[in-house]
Protein backbone atom coordinates (compact mmCIF):
# COMPACT_ATOMS: atom_id res chain seq x y z
CA UNK A 1 0.00 0.00 0.00
CA UNK A 2 1.47 3.28 -0.92
CA UNK A 3 1.48 4.46 2.88
CA UNK A 4 1.19 8.06 4.16
CA UNK A 5 -0.80 9.17 0.65
CA UNK A 6 2.54 9.57 -0.86
CA UNK A 7 3.35 9.06 -4.34
CA UNK A 8 6.69 7.05 -4.69
CA UNK A 9 6.97 7.28 -8.01
CA UNK A 10 7.43 11.16 -7.91
CA UNK A 11 8.68 11.12 -4.63
CA UNK A 12 11.79 8.71 -6.67
CA UNK A 13 11.96 10.90 -9.30
CA UNK A 14 10.61 9.21 -12.21
CA UNK A 15 7.88 10.08 -14.79
CA UNK A 16 5.17 7.59 -15.91
CA UNK A 17 6.23 6.10 -18.86
CA UNK A 18 5.07 7.02 -21.97
CA UNK A 19 5.24 4.23 -24.23
CA UNK A 20 3.52 1.49 -21.77
CA UNK A 21 1.45 -0.74 -23.41
CA UNK A 22 -2.10 -0.35 -22.78
CA UNK A 23 -3.51 -3.42 -20.45
CA UNK A 24 -6.43 -4.06 -22.61
CA UNK A 25 -3.73 -4.67 -25.54
CA UNK A 26 -4.51 -8.55 -26.44
CA UNK A 27 -1.22 -9.19 -28.10
CA UNK A 28 0.86 -8.60 -24.03
CA UNK A 29 1.47 -12.18 -22.90
CA UNK A 30 2.80 -12.53 -26.78
CA UNK A 31 4.98 -9.49 -26.78
CA UNK A 32 5.93 -10.76 -23.00
CA UNK A 33 7.07 -14.03 -24.44
CA UNK A 34 8.85 -12.93 -27.41
CA UNK A 35 10.59 -10.45 -25.49
CA UNK A 36 11.89 -13.00 -22.63
CA UNK A 37 12.73 -15.40 -25.72
CA UNK A 38 15.08 -12.79 -27.13
CA UNK A 39 16.61 -11.78 -24.26
CA UNK A 40 17.59 -15.56 -23.32
CA UNK A 41 20.52 -16.13 -20.98
CA UNK A 42 20.96 -12.16 -20.82
CA UNK A 43 18.11 -11.77 -18.26
CA UNK A 44 16.85 -13.64 -14.96
CA UNK A 45 13.04 -12.85 -13.71
CA UNK A 46 12.61 -12.72 -10.00
CA UNK A 47 9.28 -12.79 -8.81
CA UNK A 48 8.42 -12.56 -5.24
CA UNK A 49 4.90 -15.12 -3.91
CA UNK A 50 3.04 -11.48 -4.23
CA UNK A 51 3.11 -11.18 -7.61
CA UNK A 52 -0.27 -11.02 -10.33
CA UNK A 53 -0.53 -14.33 -11.86
CA UNK A 54 0.34 -12.38 -15.09
CA UNK A 55 3.46 -11.40 -13.83
CA UNK A 56 4.53 -14.52 -11.77
CA UNK A 57 3.91 -16.66 -15.18
CA UNK A 58 7.21 -14.72 -16.39
CA UNK A 59 9.28 -15.17 -13.57
CA UNK A 60 12.54 -18.21 -13.59
CA UNK A 61 12.28 -18.45 -10.05
CA UNK A 62 9.67 -17.19 -7.23
CA UNK A 63 10.65 -17.13 -3.90
CA UNK A 64 10.41 -15.22 -1.03
CA UNK A 65 12.67 -12.25 -0.13
CA UNK A 66 15.07 -14.35 1.29
CA UNK A 67 15.39 -16.91 -1.67
CA UNK A 68 15.30 -14.38 -3.68
CA UNK A 69 18.18 -12.11 -2.38
CA UNK A 70 19.89 -15.96 -2.63
CA UNK A 71 18.52 -16.18 -6.17
CA UNK A 72 19.97 -12.63 -7.50
CA UNK A 73 23.59 -13.62 -5.88
CA UNK A 74 23.73 -17.02 -7.40
CA UNK A 75 23.56 -15.31 -11.50
CA UNK A 76 26.27 -14.29 -12.06
CA UNK A 77 25.92 -14.32 -15.97
CA UNK A 78 22.38 -12.51 -15.79
CA UNK A 79 23.48 -9.11 -17.24
CA UNK A 80 19.78 -8.13 -16.70
CA UNK A 81 17.88 -9.41 -13.33
CA UNK A 82 14.08 -8.24 -13.91
CA UNK A 83 12.78 -7.99 -9.94
CA UNK A 84 9.18 -8.51 -9.78
CA UNK A 85 9.08 -7.43 -6.20
CA UNK A 86 9.17 -3.93 -4.21
CA UNK A 87 11.99 -1.62 -4.30
CA UNK A 88 13.73 -2.99 -0.63
CA UNK A 89 13.92 -6.41 -2.93
CA UNK A 90 15.76 -5.05 -5.54
CA UNK A 91 18.01 -2.79 -3.64
CA UNK A 92 19.19 -6.10 -1.86
CA UNK A 93 19.71 -7.52 -5.18
CA UNK A 94 21.54 -4.99 -6.76
CA UNK A 95 24.18 -4.75 -3.62
CA UNK A 96 24.53 -8.78 -3.71
CA UNK A 97 24.90 -9.13 -7.67
CA UNK A 98 27.70 -7.71 -9.25
CA UNK A 99 28.70 -4.14 -10.96
CA UNK A 100 28.14 -5.77 -14.44
CA UNK A 101 24.99 -6.66 -13.63
CA UNK A 102 21.73 -4.11 -13.76
CA UNK A 103 18.42 -5.23 -11.45
CA UNK A 104 15.65 -3.65 -13.19
CA UNK A 105 12.02 -3.09 -11.03
CA UNK A 106 9.31 -2.68 -13.72
CA UNK A 107 7.52 -0.09 -11.83
CA UNK A 108 9.58 2.21 -9.11
CA UNK A 109 6.60 3.25 -8.12
CA UNK A 110 6.51 -0.25 -5.83
CA UNK A 111 7.46 0.58 -2.62
CA UNK A 112 6.79 -0.63 0.39
CA UNK A 113 4.71 1.21 3.20
CA UNK A 114 6.20 -0.91 6.27
CA UNK A 115 9.97 -0.04 4.87
CA UNK A 116 8.84 3.57 4.38
CA UNK A 117 8.40 3.87 8.04
CA UNK A 118 12.20 3.89 8.76
CA UNK A 119 13.63 6.64 7.25
CA UNK A 120 17.56 6.72 7.59
CA UNK A 121 17.32 10.42 9.53
CA UNK A 122 14.65 8.92 12.10
CA UNK A 123 17.18 5.82 13.01
CA UNK A 124 19.89 7.94 12.90
CA UNK A 125 18.70 10.24 15.54
CA UNK A 126 16.96 7.55 17.44
CA UNK A 127 20.67 5.89 17.77
CA UNK A 128 21.85 9.33 19.19
CA UNK A 129 19.32 9.19 22.06
CA UNK A 130 20.16 5.81 22.54
CA UNK A 131 23.86 7.12 23.26
CA UNK A 132 22.86 9.86 25.37
CA UNK A 133 20.91 7.28 27.05
CA UNK A 134 23.58 4.90 27.45
CA UNK A 135 22.39 2.04 25.89
CA UNK A 136 23.65 2.01 22.38
CA UNK A 137 26.85 0.67 23.56
CA UNK A 138 24.83 -2.79 24.38
CA UNK A 139 22.85 -2.65 21.39
CA UNK A 140 22.77 -4.35 18.37
CA UNK A 141 20.81 -3.55 15.31
CA UNK A 142 18.82 -6.06 13.35
CA UNK A 143 16.89 -4.65 10.14
CA UNK A 144 14.01 -6.83 8.60
CA UNK A 145 14.92 -7.24 4.80
CA UNK A 146 12.15 -4.53 4.30
CA UNK A 147 13.98 -1.54 4.76
CA UNK A 148 15.82 0.71 2.79
CA UNK A 149 18.96 0.08 1.49
CA UNK A 150 20.19 3.32 4.08
CA UNK A 151 19.16 1.48 6.92
CA UNK A 152 20.25 -1.95 5.76
CA UNK A 153 23.80 0.46 6.04
CA UNK A 154 23.59 1.43 8.97
CA UNK A 155 23.13 -2.13 10.87
CA UNK A 156 26.33 -3.00 9.18
CA UNK A 157 27.78 -0.08 10.38
CA UNK A 158 26.89 -0.70 14.17
CA UNK A 159 27.86 -4.59 13.44
CA UNK A 160 24.19 -5.85 13.23
CA UNK A 161 22.61 -7.65 10.34
CA UNK A 162 19.74 -7.98 7.92
CA UNK A 163 17.04 -11.21 8.41
CA UNK A 164 14.05 -11.96 6.68
CA UNK A 165 10.60 -13.82 7.91
CA UNK A 166 12.21 -16.85 7.17
CA UNK A 167 15.57 -16.31 9.24
CA UNK A 168 14.31 -13.92 12.09
CA UNK A 169 14.96 -16.30 14.69
CA UNK A 170 18.47 -17.20 13.76
CA UNK A 171 19.20 -13.65 13.32
CA UNK A 172 17.75 -12.72 16.60
CA UNK A 173 19.05 -15.14 19.18
CA UNK A 174 22.62 -13.97 17.14
CA UNK A 175 22.08 -10.92 17.82
CA UNK A 176 21.21 -11.49 21.58
CA UNK A 177 23.47 -13.29 21.89
CA UNK A 178 26.21 -10.60 20.68
CA UNK A 179 24.64 -7.79 22.64
CA UNK A 180 25.52 -10.33 25.52
CA UNK A 181 24.25 -10.04 29.14
CA UNK A 182 21.93 -6.85 29.55
CA UNK A 183 22.45 -6.72 26.45
CA UNK A 184 19.10 -5.04 23.88
CA UNK A 185 18.81 -5.46 20.22
CA UNK A 186 17.10 -2.94 17.95
CA UNK A 187 14.53 -4.08 15.90
CA UNK A 188 13.67 -2.40 12.42
CA UNK A 189 11.21 -1.63 11.12
CA UNK A 190 8.32 -4.15 11.87
CA UNK A 191 7.77 -4.20 15.75
CA UNK A 192 5.35 -7.14 14.80
CA UNK A 193 7.82 -9.40 13.33
CA UNK A 194 10.64 -8.38 16.26
CA UNK A 195 7.72 -8.98 19.22
CA UNK A 196 6.74 -12.28 17.45
CA UNK A 197 10.00 -13.81 16.91
CA UNK A 198 11.27 -12.88 20.64
CA UNK A 199 8.14 -13.33 22.39
CA UNK A 200 6.70 -16.72 20.53
CA UNK A 201 9.86 -17.88 19.34
CA UNK A 202 12.46 -17.55 21.56
CA UNK A 203 10.04 -17.57 24.58
CA UNK A 204 11.00 -14.02 25.72
CA UNK A 205 8.85 -11.71 28.09
CA UNK A 206 6.58 -9.38 26.11
CA UNK A 207 7.42 -6.98 29.18
CA UNK A 208 11.09 -6.78 28.19
CA UNK A 209 9.87 -5.14 24.65
CA UNK A 210 9.46 -1.63 24.54
CA UNK A 211 8.21 0.52 21.17
CA UNK A 212 10.52 3.58 19.73
CA UNK A 213 7.90 5.90 18.15
CA UNK A 214 9.89 8.00 15.57
CA UNK A 215 7.67 10.87 16.13
CA UNK A 216 8.20 11.62 20.16
CA UNK A 217 11.68 12.73 21.62
CA UNK A 218 13.43 9.22 22.79
CA UNK A 219 11.00 7.38 20.75
CA UNK A 220 8.23 8.24 23.72
CA UNK A 221 10.49 6.10 26.24
CA UNK A 222 12.15 6.97 29.31
CA UNK A 223 16.01 6.38 29.48
CA UNK A 224 14.99 3.89 32.51
CA UNK A 225 12.69 2.37 30.15
CA UNK A 226 15.57 1.94 27.47
CA UNK A 227 17.72 0.75 30.39
CA UNK A 228 15.10 -1.93 31.65
CA UNK A 229 13.94 -3.60 27.70
CA UNK A 230 15.85 -6.21 26.05
CA UNK A 231 13.83 -5.70 22.71
CA UNK A 232 13.93 -2.25 21.59
CA UNK A 233 11.04 -2.27 18.59
CA UNK A 234 10.84 0.32 15.53
CA UNK A 235 7.06 1.32 15.92
CA UNK A 236 6.66 0.14 12.28
CA UNK A 237 4.06 -2.54 10.57
CA UNK A 238 2.66 -3.93 7.76
CA UNK A 239 -0.54 -2.00 5.81
CA UNK A 240 -1.46 -5.69 4.68
CA UNK A 241 -1.09 -8.35 7.53
CA UNK A 242 -1.56 -5.86 10.66
CA UNK A 243 -5.25 -5.95 9.23
CA UNK A 244 -5.67 -9.25 9.96
CA UNK A 245 -7.74 -9.97 13.53
CA UNK A 246 -8.23 -12.02 16.09
CA UNK A 247 -12.27 -11.83 15.31
CA UNK A 248 -11.18 -12.95 12.12
CA UNK A 249 -9.10 -16.30 13.52
CA UNK A 250 -12.26 -16.55 16.09
CA UNK A 251 -14.67 -16.53 12.81
CA UNK A 252 -12.64 -18.96 11.22
CA UNK A 253 -12.34 -21.39 13.66
CA UNK A 254 -16.09 -20.99 14.63
CA UNK A 255 -17.30 -21.26 10.60
CA UNK A 256 -14.63 -23.81 9.19
CA UNK A 257 -14.55 -27.71 10.78
CA UNK A 258 -10.90 -28.44 11.55
CA UNK A 259 -9.37 -25.52 10.16
CA UNK A 260 -5.83 -24.86 10.38
CA UNK A 261 -4.86 -21.18 10.75
CA UNK A 262 -1.49 -19.99 8.47
CA UNK A 263 0.01 -16.95 9.18
CA UNK A 264 2.69 -14.55 8.55
CA UNK A 265 4.96 -13.19 10.99
CA UNK A 266 4.06 -9.55 10.34
CA UNK A 267 0.58 -10.00 11.70
CA UNK A 268 0.13 -8.81 14.92
CA UNK A 269 1.47 -11.01 18.29
CA UNK A 270 -2.72 -11.52 19.40
CA UNK A 271 -2.99 -12.98 15.52
CA UNK A 272 -0.17 -15.02 15.89
CA UNK A 273 -0.65 -16.33 19.35
CA UNK A 274 -4.17 -18.10 18.40
CA UNK A 275 -2.48 -19.46 14.62
CA UNK A 276 -1.60 -22.85 14.27
CA UNK A 277 1.35 -22.07 12.15
CA UNK A 278 3.66 -18.89 11.29
CA UNK A 279 6.15 -18.82 8.67
CA UNK A 280 7.59 -16.78 5.45
CA UNK A 281 5.63 -16.73 2.31
CA UNK A 282 7.57 -19.54 1.43
CA UNK A 283 6.95 -21.96 4.57
CA UNK A 284 3.19 -21.60 3.95
CA UNK A 285 3.77 -22.67 0.30
CA UNK A 286 5.43 -25.66 1.87
CA UNK A 287 3.42 -26.71 4.77
CA UNK A 288 0.22 -26.37 2.56
CA UNK A 289 1.61 -28.72 -0.48
CA UNK A 290 3.02 -30.96 2.15
CA UNK A 291 -0.63 -31.34 4.17
CA UNK A 292 -3.21 -34.20 3.34
CA UNK A 293 -5.97 -33.87 0.69
CA UNK A 294 -9.15 -32.37 2.15
CA UNK A 295 -7.10 -30.01 5.09
CA UNK A 296 -9.29 -27.14 5.64
CA UNK A 297 -6.59 -24.26 5.91
CA UNK A 298 -7.63 -20.09 6.55
CA UNK A 299 -4.52 -18.18 5.25
CA UNK A 300 -3.15 -15.01 6.65
CA UNK A 301 -1.47 -13.37 4.35
CA UNK A 302 -1.16 -11.48 1.18
CA UNK A 303 -4.17 -12.37 -1.29
CA UNK A 304 -2.50 -12.65 -4.69
CA UNK A 305 -0.91 -16.00 -2.96
CA UNK A 306 -3.48 -17.11 -1.36
CA UNK A 307 -5.53 -17.25 -4.04
CA UNK A 308 -3.02 -19.35 -5.79
CA UNK A 309 -2.58 -21.44 -3.37
CA UNK A 310 -6.25 -22.33 -3.40
CA UNK A 311 -5.69 -22.52 -7.77
CA UNK A 312 -3.14 -24.83 -7.15
CA UNK A 313 -4.29 -27.02 -4.16
CA UNK A 314 -8.06 -27.66 -5.12
CA UNK A 315 -7.97 -30.97 -2.81
CA UNK A 316 -6.82 -28.31 -0.08
CA UNK A 317 -9.89 -26.52 1.45
CA UNK A 318 -8.02 -22.94 1.66
CA UNK A 319 -10.14 -19.82 2.53
CA UNK A 320 -8.44 -15.75 3.12
CA UNK A 321 -8.26 -15.55 6.47
CA UNK A 322 -10.32 -11.59 6.14
CA UNK A 323 -12.69 -10.25 4.05
CA UNK A 324 -11.49 -7.22 4.88
CA UNK A 325 -7.95 -7.13 4.36
CA UNK A 326 -6.84 -6.22 -0.03
CA UNK A 327 -4.40 -7.17 -1.78
CA UNK A 328 -0.47 -5.41 -1.13
CA UNK A 329 -1.19 -2.43 -3.65
CA UNK A 330 2.24 -2.10 -3.98
CA UNK A 331 3.16 -5.39 -4.94
CA UNK A 332 0.10 -5.13 -7.50
CA UNK A 333 1.89 -2.00 -9.10
CA UNK A 334 4.38 -4.49 -11.34
CA UNK A 335 1.98 -5.47 -13.78
CA UNK A 336 1.69 -7.37 -17.28
CA UNK A 337 2.24 -3.70 -19.52
CA UNK A 338 5.20 -2.60 -16.60
CA UNK A 339 6.79 -6.04 -17.37
CA UNK A 340 6.51 -5.82 -21.22
CA UNK A 341 7.50 -2.27 -20.74
CA UNK A 342 11.02 -3.54 -19.36
CA UNK A 343 11.74 -6.47 -21.31
CA UNK A 344 11.02 -4.86 -24.79
CA UNK A 345 12.67 -1.75 -23.63
CA UNK A 346 16.15 -4.24 -22.82
CA UNK A 347 15.58 -5.89 -25.98
CA UNK A 348 16.08 -2.54 -27.98
CA UNK A 349 19.01 -1.97 -26.04
CA UNK A 350 17.75 0.48 -23.25
CA UNK A 351 17.91 -0.15 -19.95
CA UNK A 352 14.72 1.46 -17.82
CA UNK A 353 14.31 1.58 -14.36
CA UNK A 354 17.54 0.46 -13.10
CA UNK A 355 17.75 -0.02 -9.35
CA UNK A 356 21.69 1.59 -8.33
CA UNK A 357 22.59 1.59 -4.59
CA UNK A 358 25.26 4.30 -3.64
CA UNK A 359 28.51 2.32 -3.61
CA UNK A 360 29.15 3.87 0.25
CA UNK A 361 25.62 2.70 1.26
CA UNK A 362 25.64 -0.80 -1.05
CA UNK A 363 29.59 -1.49 0.93
CA UNK A 364 27.96 -1.41 4.59
CA UNK A 365 24.51 -2.76 3.23
CA UNK A 366 26.52 -5.67 2.38
CA UNK A 367 27.82 -6.13 5.07
CA UNK A 368 24.41 -6.63 6.70
CA UNK A 369 23.16 -8.56 3.93
CA UNK A 370 26.96 -10.76 4.16
CA UNK A 371 26.16 -11.27 8.04
CA UNK A 372 22.86 -12.21 7.07
CA UNK A 373 24.19 -15.10 4.78
CA UNK A 374 26.47 -16.45 7.01
CA UNK A 375 24.20 -16.72 9.89
CA UNK A 376 23.97 -20.79 11.13
CA UNK A 377 21.61 -22.60 9.60
CA UNK A 378 19.73 -19.49 8.37
CA UNK A 379 17.25 -21.45 6.67
CA UNK A 380 16.15 -23.34 9.69
CA UNK A 381 12.51 -22.04 10.23
CA UNK A 382 11.50 -20.99 7.22
P1 LIG B 1 8.55 -13.02 2.76
O1 LIG B 1 10.01 -12.83 2.97
O2 LIG B 1 7.95 -14.01 3.74
O3 LIG B 1 8.27 -13.40 1.35
O4 LIG B 1 7.81 -11.66 3.08
C1 LIG B 1 8.05 -10.49 2.39
C2 LIG B 1 6.99 -9.52 2.62
O5 LIG B 1 7.05 -8.39 2.20
C3 LIG B 1 5.83 -9.93 3.39
O6 LIG B 1 4.94 -8.89 3.49
FE1 LIG C 1 5.45 -4.27 2.38
FE2 LIG C 1 3.35 -5.40 3.59
FE3 LIG C 1 3.42 -5.21 0.93
FE4 LIG C 1 5.04 -6.92 2.23
S1 LIG C 1 2.80 -6.99 2.11
S2 LIG C 1 5.63 -5.55 0.54
S3 LIG C 1 5.52 -5.71 4.09
S4 LIG C 1 3.35 -3.47 2.40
Amino acid sequence: MLGHGRDLATERGVECPGDLPAPSDPDLVARARAARATLGDRAFVLGHHYQRDEVIEFADVTGDSFKLAKEAAARPDAEYVVFCGVHFMAESADILTADSQTVVLPDLAAGCSMADMAAIDQVEECWDELAEAGVADVTVPVTYMNSSAAIKAFTGRHGGTVCTSSNARTALTWALDRAGSGGKVLFLPDQHLGRNTYARDLGGALEDCVVWDPHRPMGGLTAEQLRAATMILWRGHCSVHGRFSVEAVQAARRDIPDVRIIVHPECRHEVVELADEVGSTERIIRTISAAPPGTAWAVGTELNLVRRLAAQFPEQRIAFLEKNVCYCSTMNRIDLPHLVWALESLVDGRVVNAIRVEEQVAHWARVALDQMLALPGETSRD
